[in-house]
């Protein structure tokens, strides 16, 4: 409608799909002239083939938390605990408080909330269900680069929330894990952040904390749907999709020490504008074959976005981090800074064919892996999404 027009939705342009609508009711129908829409009235609708959050344009927060299943927790369980889910997803996501909502008035600003639910390996075992747990579902194979440490390793289940308020993420946070305290308990709680709705103009490309424009190149949820999705070959899991989360800290106090040119040597990017260093504009093509006077090549050998390229259009996913910074770790680091990084989440079809042989490459040679961490990692199945009246899940558990 004309509200949901008249506001600019950040990161709403470039290749991401989805629009969200305003309510019917509001400024656009009350007919007062000139009246600003509100962002925080926002929706992103939650029925459909699909779950919401993974091709919504990315939201300035997120949420992101890994749970363990109680002892107990069986398939009617979890089909409980599915249904009371999805009851409360689909309230939030429309503004209106959850059916045991203790905190009512925080439910008004739905700011674009999404809520995507993922399934880790024990969901399936718990199910009895173990035969229809996709291949791909499990720990990544290691990396020579990975320095886990294991209060951000894996999970049972994965809720990934996100909106454009934060106050909205919270109150979603909490009011889906006290729903689900009989059933399971938080494992892990990530959070992460991009530039606020209404700093920049809508669609720019993100910078993270390094200060790179960081998600150029990235799958088109629409374009490129079938390497987002999955078929069905996995059978329930058609219109669902794979969610790899990895942890990466950023060595920023080492990376203050590398100067601008080195840094952009780094990426094979400018830093101004994004633009390859053998190009003019973010969105031009890297010449990779491009050789410079020294007749070394423009873009190095192990330059990140060489590495992270690949001639097979098969490896490919949709990149959807954050930023995060916490607390400096004083007590065991004093005169630490900051302890940032990106909460790095990946949607793909298939874990092992698209993710593992990039990761791998990235592994073998990187320059970026002077300068980062993988800190945490985990893998979820992400079920489709539900029809009024379905339940998130259904295809599986029900
Ligand atoms: C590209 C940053 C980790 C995969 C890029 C770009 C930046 C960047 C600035 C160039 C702009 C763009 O096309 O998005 C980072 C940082 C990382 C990180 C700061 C860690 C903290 C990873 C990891 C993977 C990955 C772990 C995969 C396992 C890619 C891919 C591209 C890319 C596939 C696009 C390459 C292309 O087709 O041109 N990254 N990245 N990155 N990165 Fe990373």
């Amino acid at each position: 409608g004309a509200a949901a027009g008249a506001v600019a939705v950040a990161g709403a342009g470039g290749a991401w799909a989805g629009r969200a609508t305003a309510p019917a009711t509001g400024a656009a129908s009350s007919g007062t002239a000139g009246a600003l829409a509100l962002h925080g009235d926002l929706r992103v609708p939650f029925h459909g083939p699909r779950q919401a959050g993974v091709e919504t344009p990315p939201q300035a927060y997120l949420t992101l938390v890994a749970l363990n299943l109680a002892p107990g927790t069986d398939r009617d369980a979890l089909v409980r605990l599915m249904r009371i889910w999805t009851d409360d997803v689909v309230r939030l996501t429309e503004g209106r408080p959850g059916l045991t909502d203790t905190e009512p008035e925080l439910a008004e600003v739905p700011a674009r909330l999404t809520v995507t639910v993922g399934y880790g390996p024990a969901v399936f075992t718990a199910a009895g269900l173990d035969d229809r747990r996709p291949a791909w579902l499990g720990p990544l194979p290691a990396f020579a680069v990975d320095r886990l440490e294991d209060r951000w390793n894996d999970g049972d289940l994965v809720l990934q929330v996100c909106a454009d308020d934060e106050v909205t993420v919270s109150h979603a946070v909490r009011m889906l894990l006290r729903e689900a305290r009989d059933f399971a308990s938080v494992r892990w709680l990530q959070k992460g952040f991009r530039r606020s709705v209404g700093s920049e103009p809508a669609g720019r490309t993100m910078r993270n904390l390094m200060g790179q424009i960081d998600g150029t190149r990235n799958l088109d949820p629409v374009a490129d749907a079938p390497l987002v999705w999955s078929d069905g070959t996995d059978g329930w899991l058609a219109g669902g999709t794979s969610m790899v989360v990895r942890r990466i800290r950023m060595e920023l106090d080492t990376w203050d020490e590398v100067d601008r040119s080195t840094r952009e040597a780094v990426m094979g990017r400018r830093l101004a504008d994004g633009a390859p260093l053998t190009g003019e504009k973010e969105h031009d093509e890297p010449d990779l074959e491009a050789v410079g006077p020294h007749g070394l090549t423009v873009i190095g050998p192990a330059a990140h976005v060489r590495r992270a390229r690949t001639s097979d259009p098969a490896e490919r996913f949709l990149r959807r981090a954050y930023s995060y910074d916490d607390a400096p770790d004083v007590a065991t680091d004093p005169g630490a800074l900051s302890s940032s990084g990106l909460v790095f989440v990946t949607f793909q079809a298939d874990v092992d064919r698209q993710f593992v042989p990039v990761q791998r490459r990235l592994d073998e040679v990187d320059l970026l892996n002077e300068w980062t961490t993988p800190i945490g990692s985990a893998v979820f199945a992400v079920p489709p999404g539900c029809a009024e009246g379905e339940f998130l899940g259904q295809a599986l558990l029900g």
